[in-house]
């Protein structure tokens, strides 16, 4: 039987650093506040001009040399991004430029923090229902381009970075189970307001910085357990796995208390899940990606390994996977 397995894993992080010490200059906030709520200490920032297509190709790149294929092999590209380059063309197609590729079938999902399972999931269904053979799926974020440095309950939460994975065809079953949900009743809850088609940009939209994340931090926080929990024990089941067979949990790192509240609730001890928000805060899309593949560069998934993805974000949205490492 025809599926997909995933054969490279790269990652990028821009190198300018932007400590909660960096951000105590700028707004009213403590290293001891946004540690102790969050569990964040630094984040990445990229310099002006770079957009979330040229963190996709640093991430590409490797994980492309780490798969052993060429560029010209990939005929499907899918950046899950909610800061791409421009509204249009997608993301997809600058990175295929950058990457000299051709004759690739390329989109962007939009699918906030849960972009990348949602990416990899697409990716896998058209794969194994045989239109396409070699996919490469990033995650990437310029998070800092929609973040307002003047307000200090979004500010300190979120980073830029990207991750990629490249996934070929296979007669072995890597991908065991995906669920993905939606609820657009809770749009308001974490929204960019303006810059679309039904607020365009005007003086007003920039005067009202109607241009950076919006966010009722609370509300999402209780929602994000939830549905966290509710995805993973789904695909688990779904897979016909229980939580002891689970050798690493990778949930989307928007708040350590999230992260521990979702463990709990799994009944997943915390040394087998994946933790780096500290470094590198919250980067949408990007988290996940940069996650699998900082716990795959650090020996964490091996072969037969079974490995959870689990994220939520704005939408709202949320989605699980089950990967047996193969
Ligand atoms: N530094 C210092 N104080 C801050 C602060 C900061 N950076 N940000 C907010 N505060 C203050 C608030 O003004 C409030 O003060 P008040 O009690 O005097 O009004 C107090 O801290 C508590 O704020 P609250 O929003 O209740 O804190 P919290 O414990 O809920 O933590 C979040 C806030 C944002 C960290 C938390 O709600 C969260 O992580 N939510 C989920 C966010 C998320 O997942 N977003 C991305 C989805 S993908």
């Amino acid at each position: 039987m025809r599926s997909a397995k995933i054969v490279g894993l790269g990652k990028y992080l821009p190198p300018k650093v932007l400590t909660n010490a960096d951000l105590e200059k700028i707004v009213d906030t403590t290293d001891e506040w946004i540690t102790t709520r969050t569990g964040i200490k630094e984040r990445r920032i990229v310099e002006k001009g770079v957009g979330s297509s040229h963190l996709a190709y640093e991430a590409a790149k490797i994980a492309l040399k780490r798969a052993d294929l060429k560029v010209q092999d990939i005929d499907l590209i899918i950046v899950a991004s909610i800061t791409p380059d421009n509204q249009f063309p997608s993301t997809a197609c600058y990175l295929q430029r950058h990457l000299g590729a051709r004759c690739a079938c390329c989109f962007d999902i939009s699918a906030a923090c849960a972009g990348f399972v949602y990416a990899l999931s697409c990716a896998w269904q058209f794969i194994k229902g045989g239109l396409y053979k070699n996919a490469l799926v990033v995650g990437s974020e310029v998070l800092s381009s929609i973040t307002d440095f003047s307000d200090r309950s979004t500010c300190v939460l979120f980073g830029d970075g990207a991750g990629a994975a490249v996934l070929t065809a296979s007669d072995k079953e890597s991908f065991l189970s995906a669920y993905m949900g939606g609820d657009g009743s809770q749009s308001d809850i974490l929204i960019l307001p303006a810059g679309g088609s039904r607020m365009p940009a005007s003086h007003e939209t920039v005067d009202q910085k109607l241009h950076y994340i919006k966010m009722k931090g609370n509300e999402l926080f209780r929602v994000a357990v939830r549905v966290m929990v509710d995805a993973a024990s789904r695909v688990l089941k779904q897979a016909g796995l229980e939580s002891k067979d689970v050798t690493l949990l990778i949930p989307h790192q928007a708040n350590n208390r999230i992260i521990k509240a979702v463990a709990k609730r799994l009944n997943m001890p915390l040394d087998k899940v994946y933790v780096n928000i500290a470094q590198y805060g919250n980067m949408s899309s990007a988290s996940s990606a940069v996650a699998l593949c900082e716990a795959w560069e650090e020996g964490r998934i091996k072969k037969d390994d079974i490995v959870v993805l689990d994220a939520f974000g704005g939408g709202l949205v949320w989605g699980s996977c089950v990967i047996r490492w193969v």
